[in-house]
């Protein structure tokens, strides 16, 4: 299961994951991306009722109308957004909104599928998304630093007896990152080693990796994903 999974790092690491042979489910508020997002990710789709939409059944499960998707073997919470501002011109609402979609959802997340993993006792693994903003602080993202770093630190202090791990992207092309304002990535970009800014799919393959029984003696550990050490 992937959050905010209609486009950006959470398409990327769907379709990551489902090369890889995982059924995915994908949650997001934007209803036409998603339904875009689904028809990229191809057969086999259920809607939101988890009902069968092909005329002859799944062809994975190879039955209609069954609860096709009744654990998630690995959660990752990804959805998120940001309304950059400077700390003084920043509102309290769009502060309670950015902590309660990041922070408050992930503490959610990562509860709701711990404890379904433990009643089930299935080996499952959950991604949180933090970020080098969580790390390092961003000007005109006191919310989002903020939140970042608590789920850095919730990471830490869930992982005991199931899987919990977070990685933490730097400047990743997606569409948040066209929201900046335009002369902040070319002087961003002069600040990573790499001297470029990341894509989603080497954000997806990291996630993997902790999806992965490839990582399975790892708990509580952040993963940075930023073209290089940035303090
Ligand atoms: N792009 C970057 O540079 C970068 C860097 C570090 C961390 N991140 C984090 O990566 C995650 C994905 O970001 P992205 O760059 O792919 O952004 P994006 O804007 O391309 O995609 C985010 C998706 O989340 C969805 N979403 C937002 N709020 C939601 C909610 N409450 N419930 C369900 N879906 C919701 C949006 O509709 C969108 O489809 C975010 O948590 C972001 O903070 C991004």
């Amino acid at each position: 299961m992937v959050t905010g999974g209609a486009r950006g790092i959470g398409l990327a690491t769907a379709l990551t994951l489902s090369e890889q042979g995982s059924n995915i489910v994908l949650t997001d508020l934007d209803a036409a991306a998603l339904e875009r997002a689904a028809a990229t990710l191809g057969e086999g789709r259920c809607d939101g009722r988890l009902r069968c939409e092909l005329p002859r059944g799944c062809p994975r499960c190879g039955k209609r109308r069954r609860r096709y998707f009744r654990v998630p073997g690995r959660y990752v919470n990804n959805a998120g957004f940001t309304r950059d501002a400077k700390m003084r011109m920043m509102t309290e609402s769009d502060f309670d909104d950015v902590i309660s979609v990041h922070l408050k959802g992930a503490w959610l997340g990562t509860r709701a599928a711990a404890d379904t993993m433990r009643k089930l006792g299935t080996q499952g693994s959950i991604i949180n998304v933090s970020s080098l903003s969580g790390k390092i602080g961003t000007a005109r993202q006191t919310h989002h630093s903020a939140a970042k770093a608590g789920i850095a630190r919730l990471t830490k202090a869930a992982a005991a007896g199931i899987r919990v791990n977070a990685i933490q992207p730097g400047i990743i092309r997606t569409e948040m990152v066209g929201s900046l304002r335009p002369d902040v990535p070319e002087k961003k970009r002069s600040e990573i080693p790499l001297t470029r800014f990341g894509e989603p799919e080497e954000v997806a393959s990291v996630v993997l990796f902790l999806a992965s029984g490839i990582s399975n003696y790892m708990t509580g550990i952040i993963l940075e994903i930023t073209g290089g050490p940035h303090a």
